[in-house]
């Protein structure tokens, strides 16, 4: 079948480089004489025929604008099949939703769909090609970086520079009141964002998800050896997702327990809201009921002081940087030469330096810093050494 229209959303949080992909569908999309059709505010749109026409010629320069034109939203059609009991039951309701969503193909009036979002809104897209063998194609986007068919999703550098000049600039501050500050970084369960601006901004303690920490040992005792060895300031890069290990958090913290995180509001696709935890907050009040902390600070002259700082929605916020540009544009142009191709079920991915495709059913699964990365040993090197080159 010769495809003439074709369909665009975008799905989940904003992300710089969003509008770069859209104008890199459009590009090929019209030389190729093919229609774009603009699905607004995600799976809402697609389900309530939200749709915007999209002419080329009103766009020059799309790429460098920030945010996504098309609007986006955290709709998940399959809601309903969370209530239901068994496997079994789950699966055929998502079979009975997707093939009811493959219907508004023609109701649209789009011949294939591109979905631009991350694990939440292509895992709705690979459902759609699994169960109405719909024409559907995924591009994958998060500053999260969480999603294993990519090496790196757009919007993530941006989200890394952002947070790492957060951090820069925060240093000032806190040499100047010689106090500790807990920026949290967003980013959910996986820690890349906080990794990699931590370690680019050279923070002095990094948590992330993946490694619990051990309060007593990863920070307070890190903070004495500090303070000990002549630093008076001190920043802490820390996840909105970072937790302490099960025998730390039993140990060591007075102000939560596990009933706490447990209890965690959850977002439309059953994601625990891990922002509404507060981590930062958490660890600041913790430090300031440590007098054993206070005492070490108060030796070496300095005044314990810590405040906490949550970069939130700043880490989506503004331009995409040129990485993230050009690697929307390059995911859309791929995007629209597999619709082109007839190869859909697949998603665009970068792989080195190369965009290659993989299959949405594989590429949607999450991603998260494994235990042998170099980034971890960068990170535990940067802490020690600190402190270790200064002692006498
Ligand atoms: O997944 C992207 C992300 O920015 C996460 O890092 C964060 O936890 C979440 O979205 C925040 O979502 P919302 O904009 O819905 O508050």
């Amino acid at each position: 079948m010769t495809i003439k229209k074709v369909g665009i959303l975008t799905g989940g949080g904003d992300c710089p480089g969003l509008n770069s992909v859209l104008y890199g569908i459009m590009l090929k999309a019209f030389d190729a004489g093919v229609e774009c059709v603009g699905i607004e505010k995600g799976w809402k749109g697609f389900i309530e025929n939200l749709t915007i026409p999209l002419n080329i010629a009103e766009h020059d320069d799309l790429h460098t604008i920030g945010g996504t034109f098309l609007y986006t939203s955290r709709t998940n059609p399959f809601k309903s099949i969370q209530k239901a009991k068994t496997d079994e039951e789950k699966e055929s309701l998502k079979e009975k939703i997707s093939k009811e969503m493959a219907g508004k193909f023609a109701e649209l009036g789009i011949d294939a769909l591109i979905a631009i979002g991350g694990d939440d809104t292509l895992g709705v897209a690979d459902a759609l090609y699994k169960y109405s063998n719909a024409k559907v194609v995924g591009c994958p986007k998060t500053i999260d970086n969480d999603l294993a068919g990519t090496h790196y999703t757009f919007g993530f550098w941006s989200a890394v520079q952002l947070a790492s000049n957060a951090m820069d600039n925060l240093t000032t501050t806190a040499r100047s009141h010689q106090r500790v500050f807990i920026v949290e970084v967003m980013g959910r369960d996986a820690g890349f964002l906080t990794m990699y601006s931590g370690i680019s901004s050279g923070a002095d303690i990094i948590l992330i998800p993946e490694t619990p920490f051990d309060f007593e040992r990863d920070v307070v005792e890190v903070l004495k050896k500090r303070a000990n060895s002549g630093h008076k300031y001190h920043m802490i890069a820390c996840s909105e997702g970072a937790y302490p290990d099960q025998e730390s958090l039993k140990r060591d913290f007075k102000t939560i327990t596990q009933e706490t995180i447990d209890k965690l509001p959850k977002d439309v696709f059953g994601n625990p809201v891990l922002p509404a935890l507060n981590i930062s907050n958490i660890l600041v009040k913790e430090l300031n009921l440590r007098d054993d902390l206070k005492e070490v600070f108060a030796k070496n002259g300095v005044d314990f002081e810590c405040r906490s700082v949550v970069l939130g929605h700043t880490m989506r916020a503004g331009t995409p940087n040129s990485f993230d540009r050009i690697l929307g544009l390059r995911f859309g142009l791929a995007a629209m030469k597999l619709v082109l191709d007839g190869e859909f079920g697949k998603m665009v991915s970068l792989q080195g330096t190369d965009i290659t495709t993989f299959p949405l059913k594989e590429g949607v699964k999450k991603k998260y810093i494994k235990p042998d990365s170099d980034k971890l040993e960068l990170r535990d090197l940067m802490v020690k050494i600190r402190y270790k080159s200064r002692e006498n």
